[in-house]
């Protein structure tokens, strides 16, 4: 199959995201002479087929390796994890010429990154998602970090890789529930910003993964480009379905509703929002959440109370001041920000997720 290259442009920091099959023994490390890399993976990970013989050509051809586990889980995104990577790469001896690379989904990718961002003040980091969820997401973008008991994803540092590579090898071996997870971000793509896309998918993954990666990480890597760090309100649009979905992976406690599955109950939260403040028409509504449902996806999640999520989306993180900027969608295609949801309307955009209101 043909090799795709999207680039993500920023200037002295822009870097390739390398997709197709058989691509790890091409674009692996060392990237440079003696490279020293510490190879961060998770339990899940380290164990499966293909990872041996990356590990064996790393042990090879690395001036030294350091292969490094965590416990595969959203729980091990936290900072007692990140310290005692940090400690095991300052015992090897991990100099400046180091070189992380994070093999897996969005957990490992955004705490190996973090420790990229922080050790020794920042080493290069290659990116390596195993997930679809982290191929077509979280590992372009630059946004590392770990969650607090506060909350999700509450420190961390922009820090963008040197390198992504997406190989589509690795993905056979993926859980088809963590494979539908990696769907709500594309279907995601499709609704804020490519109608067209939203047609290719919204019957259920296509078998052309390459295309859906590619176009989905041409999406974001063109979103980052023009917002790296959230400033102009451009990237906020990836946030899409996060409010809600963020509540929801908090409330549910981390790891009971993969993040994919939360943002995919957030997306028919503000598709309801989007209808009622925007004049969505519910017609559109409705195929977007009949897009999810193709997908294998919920669309609701019973028991979720107004009174139980509110709190948790006042103190999202993209709050501006005292209030919550919602990503809203008039129509296919489009996305406008308010911080004006009336507490009534969110009540009902709770009460469609909890699947006690129909639409
Ligand atoms: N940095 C960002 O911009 C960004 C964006 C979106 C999400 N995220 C973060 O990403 C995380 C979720 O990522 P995720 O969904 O990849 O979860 P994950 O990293 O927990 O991976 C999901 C599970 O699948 C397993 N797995 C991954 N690839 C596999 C493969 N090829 N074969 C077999 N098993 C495999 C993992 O071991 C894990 O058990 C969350 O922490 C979320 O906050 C970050």
């Amino acid at each position: 199959m043909h090799e795709k290259t999207v680039r993500v442009e920023l200037d002295t920091r822009s870097y390739p995201i390398h997709i197709g099959s058989g691509l790890w023994e091409k674009y692996l490390p060392p990237l440079t002479a003696n490279a020293e890399v510490a190879l961060i993976a998770d339990a899940n990970i380290s164990g499966q087929p293909w990872f041996a013989p990356l590990r064996e050509k790393l042990t090879v051809s690395a001036a030294k390796l350091l292969p490094l586990t965590v416990p595969a889980g959203e729980t091990t995104k936290n900072l007692t994890v990140f310290t005692e990577l940090c400690s095991a790469l300052a015992k090897a001896r991990i100099s400046r010429r180091g070189i992380i690379v994070a093999v897996g989904g969005g957990v490992v990718g955004d705490l190996a990154g973090f420790v990229a961002a922080s050790y020794l003040r920042g080493i290069a980091f290659v990116q390596v998602p195993t997930s679809l969820l982290a191929a077509v997401d979280s590992s372009v973008g630059g946004k590392t970090g770990v969650n607090l008991p506060e909350g999700k994803n509450l420190v961390g540092a922009f820090y963008q890789p040197d390198a992504v590579i997406v190989d589509l090898d690795f993905l056979p071996t993926l859980p088809p529930r963590e494979l539908a997870a990696g769907m709500a971000e594309v279907v995601k793509y499709g609704i804020i910003k490519a109608p067209n896309f939203f047609e290719y998918v919204k019957n259920g993954r296509p078998p052309d993964l390459a295309r859906v990666i590619e176009k989905s990480v041409s999406i974001k890597a063109e979103v980052v480009a023009n917002d790296e760090r959230e400033e102009t309100g451009l990237r906020a649009m990836l946030n899409f379905g996060h409010t809600i979905g963020h509540a929801i992976e908090q409330t549910a406690g981390y790891g009971n509703w993969l993040h994919g599955e939360a943002v995919s109950v957030g997306m028919i939260g503000a598709a309801w929002l989007s209808h009622r403040l925007l004049g969505l028409p519910l017609t559109v509504a409705r195929d977007i959440r009949a897009a999810l449902t193709m997908n294998q996806l919920p669309v609701t999640i019973s028991g979720l109370d107004y009174d139980q999520l509110a709190p948790v989306i006042a103190v999202d993180k993209k709050s501006t001041g005292k209030k919550v900027n919602w990503v809203l969608c008039p129509e296919l295609g489009r996305t406008v920000q308010s911080t004006e949801v009336p507490e009534d309307l969110l009540r009902e955009a709770i009460a469609v997720c909890a699947g006690r209101k129909e639409f």
